[in-house]
């Protein structure tokens, strides 16, 4: 399994998604590929905002080896399953898809955790520090339900 995370800036939220799978993933020794990417090109080559590197940090988990790269079509071949955030994400990403097997491998991240409802993990880059330790601990379980959902073979 190829999994792809993807957010606007890759600074925020989809590294902490990637970190959070990565160890997940390496906890279990799942045989999986995991990386993340950005629909926006702000921030190529940045580290992740230092707040999430730190939240994530005191949570035990390190993404301060990431570095941003910005979403391309050549990620629908490179991946089976294109993991968004929010709507928007989801917006961008598929103006970049050429086929149905393309729009087919994206989903919004919190599709696992809450099924049917269409919820986003929201944007924390404005906000506080509440709002990190908030998308901290969605992420953490919507990651959490995706390896449950994807070993169960749904
Ligand atoms: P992310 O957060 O999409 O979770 O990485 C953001 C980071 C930067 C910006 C917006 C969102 N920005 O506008 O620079």
């Amino acid at each position: 399994m190829r999994i792809l995370m993807v957010c606007l800036g890759n600074i925020c939220r989809s590294p902490l998604a990637d970190g959070l799978l990565r160890n997940k993933v390496s906890e279990k020794q799942l045989p999986w590929m995991v990386d993340s990417a950005g629909t926006a090109a702000y921030h190529i080559g940045n580290p992740p905002d230092h707040r999430m590197i730190q939240t994530a940090k005191s949570n035990g988990i390190d993404i301060s080896e990431l570095r941003a790269r910005q979403f391309t079509s050549q990620d629908f071949t490179a991946f089976d399953r294109i993991y968004v955030m929010d709507q928007s994400n989801y917006n961008n990403v598929l103006r970049l898809a050429s086929t149905n097997a393309d729009r087919q491998k994206v989903y919004l991240l919190l599709d696992h955790l809450y099924p049917n409802k269409q919820l986003e993990v929201p944007d924390p880059y404005y906000g506080n520090q509440s709002d990190f330790d908030a998308v901290f601990t969605l992420v953490n379980e919507a990651t959490e339900a995706l390896i449950t959902d994807l070993t169960n073979d749904k």
